[in-house]
């Protein structure tokens, strides 16, 4: 027997842009010719998912729908495809941490672990006191300094436990806290250039040429 759920109409609260963001709403509509409005639904998703507290409500899937005159499952499907929009409630500081294959092996494990013991919280769910969720997601572009984690638009890198929990703390704390990788690596660098004398981004450069060939005539 298929059961059916009735759903209250309070329950999904209605979604209305802000004067400020209706304005970027339709400068964003206006890019794309007529009767192709709906190409605009990315940025809007975005725009309506920061002025909503970080994640995309049905009320506001609906609104969209109705602004870009397209069925709301449509703006659902494209919602739903991309993990930048997260389809339920999250924290204050919302955390994606990366499991693939270079994360992995760099311990994004122990990295998941320790975060959550000290947020008492399971992967995809949000902490007692709303300031932080926690997410596994793929790859986020950032290899290179891996372990990697996003914590709303910050990247943080080269993680281990201990310098995560500070992070969190220190988010916990409403402390300032400085993305970028968290050994003090020049960009994406090698180590090799943490040097006293290339401490600056040129002195890292130039650090980090290849070898010039050998001439032939060397090499003989
Ligand atoms: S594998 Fe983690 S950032 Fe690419």
């Amino acid at each position: 027997m298929t059961k059916m759920t009735v759903r209250r109409k309070d329950e999904h609260p209605a979604f209305r842009f802000s004067s400020e963001n209706m304005e970027k709403v339709n400068a964003h509509i206006a890019k794309y010719p007529e009767g192709r409005q709906a190409s605009a639904v990315l940025p809007l998703l975005d725009l309506g998912q920061r002025q909503n507290g970080g994640w995309v409500s049905q009320g506001l899937i609906e609104e969209i729908a109705r602004l870009l005159s397209m069925p709301a499952i449509r703006v659902h499907e494209v919602a739903a495809f991309y993990t930048m929009f997260n389809l339920k409630l999250v924290g204050k500081h919302h955390i994606q941490l990366c499991g693939t294959t270079p994360c992995w092996l760099r311990g994004a494990e122990d990295l998941k672990k320790a975060c959550m013991k000290r947020l008492n919280i399971d992967e995809g769910s949000v902490s007692a006191d709303g300031k932080f969720s926690l997410v596994e997601v793929e790859c986020l572009g950032a290899c290179v300094n891996a372990p990697v984690v996003q914590i709303n638009d910050d990247f943080f890198e080269d993680l281990t436990p201990e310098s995560f929990v500070q992070i969190i703390d220190a988010l916990a704390n409403g402390k300032e806290i400085k993305g970028g990788s968290q050994i003090g690596r020049q960009c994406s660098a090698p180590l090799s250039c943490n040097t006293a004398d290339a401490t600056d981004n040129e002195s890292a450069v130039k650090a980090t040429k290849m070898p010039r060939k050998r001439k032939v005539k060397d090499a003989e």
